[in-house]
């Protein structure tokens, strides 16, 4: 059985208040959400703190969006498992589009990240997913399927998500068809060695459009960003009806 993860990701937004503020609010508009959905909050780095120690003993998990591949050392800017797993957080992004595109994120160092999340006990989001020019291009396949093939390299399948998202869907409102999404997933599942993984869609996932994407059959989830930043939207999506 193939689990259902819900993840929400923060970017560069929320202060620690801010953070608190979400939580009164979302913790119980997702209180009867069916047990089998895993709701993930993936917050800046200076949030974790806060939303550990108020998520402590709740079902919704902690997400953060980066990992470094070493333990400690002179890498500016960076951050590494052992700090991450500090704040009992179970998942990280890695390879997202915005780390690929601003900050000279390559497949092999989103491998690096995710073999270094797995080393300490944290399941990586993988991202993967075409630009609008590569889709015209009619290279969205090939892309995607070189991008798994790098990235993967000496990955554990049975410790991972990934989340199919199109570059031209996120935050632009122009949501990828939930038919070729799910086409899309497909493909991605018949690379992977282990059949359970959770693969997610993202790209402007929104309560307008959640209910839609939930029903496609390849579909496991979403990674969300816009609408993830308020309690309302976020807990409608992830109480999407089935
Ligand atoms: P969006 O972002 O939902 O705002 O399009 C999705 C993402 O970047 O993960």
């Amino acid at each position: 059985m193939r689990k259902i993860v819900i993840a929400g990701n923060w970017k560069m937004y929320k202060t620690q208040a801010e953070a608190l503020e979400f939580l009164l609010g979302f913790t119980t508009l997702v209180n009867e959400a069916p047990d089998e959905r895993e709701i993930v909050l993936c917050g800046p780095f200076t949030a974790l703190g806060t939303l550990s120690k108020n998520l402590h003993g709740s079902r919704i998990r902690i997400g953060a969006q980066n990992i470094h591949w070493e333990e400690s050392g002179a890498y500016t800017g960076e951050i590494s498992g052992p700090m991450l797993t500090e704040y009992s957080i179970r998942y990280v992004v890695v390879g997202h589009s915005e780390r690929r595109q601003y900050f000279g994120e390559t497949d092999e160092t989103v491998n690096l990240r995710l073999k270094a999340a797995q080393r300490h006990g944290l399941t990586p989001i993988l991202c993967v997913g075409e630009t609008k020019e590569q889709r015209d291009a009619g290279e969205t396949e090939s892309l995607i399927m070189m991008q798994l093939e790098k990235d993967l390299v000496g990955v554990d399948q049975t410790q991972l998500v990934i989340a199919y998202e199109p570059i031209w869907a996120i935050g632009t409102g122009e949501t990828c068809e939930s038919s070729e999404a799910n086409r899309v997933i497909g493909l991605i599942r018949s690379q992977l060695t282990h059949a359970d993984v959770p693969i997610q869609y993202g790209g402007s996932v929104k309560p307008g459009n959640i209910d839609e994407i939930m029903a496609q059959p390849e579909i496991d989830g979403a990674l969300v960003g816009g609408a993830s930043l308020e309690p309302e939207s976020f807990a409608r999506i992830v109480n999407y009806v089935a």
